[in-house]
């Protein structure tokens, strides 16, 4: 098969990326320019802060993403760009530019759901690692800030068809990661900093309701009979803020805040500086049970549908606890497990353009008039 060079480019957040990629399996640059800063004042994204920004970023980092991987505009057979999900105004910055790259350059536009680019993720790792060997089906978990699925996934010519069979009912499970650090006054996003502080505290210390969810709910069967295996977080965050106001953290909490806010860059010391060991126990037993739901769920739904591979994707599986724990509960079940590498957990542009390359071999492009979807289903 020839190479075909794709240049993607992803907008539907709060990160910028454009990345080239050579069929699917060889990130030639992955350039992300992250609004963190932007946002962390207000505790988490603000969607017309957002689209500002990617107006900002798009053309140099689509430039960088270019000179990075030693290609030009004419060297490209095709531009991949994300349409949905996401924030409306964000994802129409990246559109409208790959619109006009396009039409200008003649070259065919692919559209991607954001949701597959994060399962192409772990695909395109394993490729370039040399794997091409992959037993179907594949059960994907994408767990990120915006959603937590299931999808049951075959491989279908070229591509790969999807079967949605789990999703939270209400917070995705990154949103719970930041929802609590930002009323524990840890900042945002607050996931990567659970993460490290988790290890400082005593995960037993705390015990929540194991899930939200009623067992009925949770196996709800389908019109087609496939049972479903739905998750729920928004529980676990109240238990979290009633943890606060039983054992009257709100005046550690907001001294915290504060200091940090004074802080530009916090790093480990300065959390652990400003964490008793209440608080930490406290995150630590709330990663513990989130970490517990997702890998139990997960297992179940992958012994129910009798799975070969299992692929855990999107921000929270940059997690440490989390990879830790489905590498022993899927050893334990003989299942291989494949994670993306921390830089292609979260949001990134090579998913993008390694999810566009089965659509490009298959003519699947996008049409001229096609436009932001921001409630977009795989
Ligand atoms: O995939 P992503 O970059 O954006 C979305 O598509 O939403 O995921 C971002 C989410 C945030 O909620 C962030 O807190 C979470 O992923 N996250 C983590 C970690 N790194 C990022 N959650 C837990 N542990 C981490 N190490
Ligand atoms: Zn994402």
């Amino acid at each position: 098969m020839p190479d075909v060079t794709i240049l993607g480019i992803e907008t539907s957040c709060d990160e910028t990326g454009a990345a080239v990629v050579r069929s699917g399996q060889k990130i030639l640059s992955n350039v992300v320019a992250s609004q963190i800063a932007t946002h962390q004042p207000y505790g988490g994204v603000v969607p017309e802060l957002a689209s500002r920004e990617h107006l900002r970023a798009i053309v140099p980092v689509v430039r960088q993403a270019l000179a990075e991987a030693t290609r030009t505009y004419e060297s490209l057979d095709a531009i991949a760009v994300t349409q949905g999900p996401g924030l409306a105004g964000a994802l129409l910055v990246g559109i409208s530019f790959a619109k006009a790259l396009a039409f200008a350059l003649e070259k065919p536009l692919i559209a991607v759901n954001h949701i597959e680019g994060h399962i192409h993720a772990v695909l395109l790792e394993r490729k370039q690692s040399g794997n091409d060997d992959l037993q179907f089906p594949v059960l994907a978990l994408v767990a990120s800030g915006g959603h937590t699925h299931l999808y049951l996934a075959r491989q279908e010519g070229h591509g790969w068809t999807y079967q949605n069979i789990g999703h939270t009912r209400d917070d995705a499970a990154g949103e719970a990661f930041d929802k609590v650090a930002k009323l524990l006054g840890l900042g945002y996003p607050g996931g990567p900093t659970i993460d490290q502080l988790a290890a400082y505290g005593n995960p037993s210390a705390v015990s929540f309701p194991a899930s939200q969810l009623k067992h009925r709910d949770r196996n709800r069967p389908q019109a087609d009979d496939q049972p479903r295996f739905d998750f729920s977080y928004s529980g676990i965050k109240t238990s979290v803020l009633r943890y606060v106001e039983v054992h009257q953290l709100q005046t550690s909490i907001e001294a915290r805040r504060k200091a940090l806010a004074g802080i530009s860059k916090p790093n480990l010391e300065d959390y652990l500086l400003h964490c008793d060991t209440k608080t930490l126990s406290l995150v630590a037993s709330f990663q513990r049970a989130v970490v517990e739901d997702l890998v139990a769920k997960t297992l179940a739904a992958a012994s129910a549908c009798d799975v070969a591979t299992l692929f855990v994707t999107g921000g929270v599986a940059a997690n440490n606890e989390l990879r830790q724990r489905f590498e022993q509960a899927a050893a334990m079940e003989g299942l291989p497990v494949y994670f993306p590498s921390r830089p292609l957990a979260t949001d990134n542009a090579a998913m993008i353009a390694a999810a566009a390359y089965p659509k490009f071999l298959a003519g699947d492009f996008a049409a001229e008039d096609f436009s932001a979807e921001a409630g977009m289903k795989l």
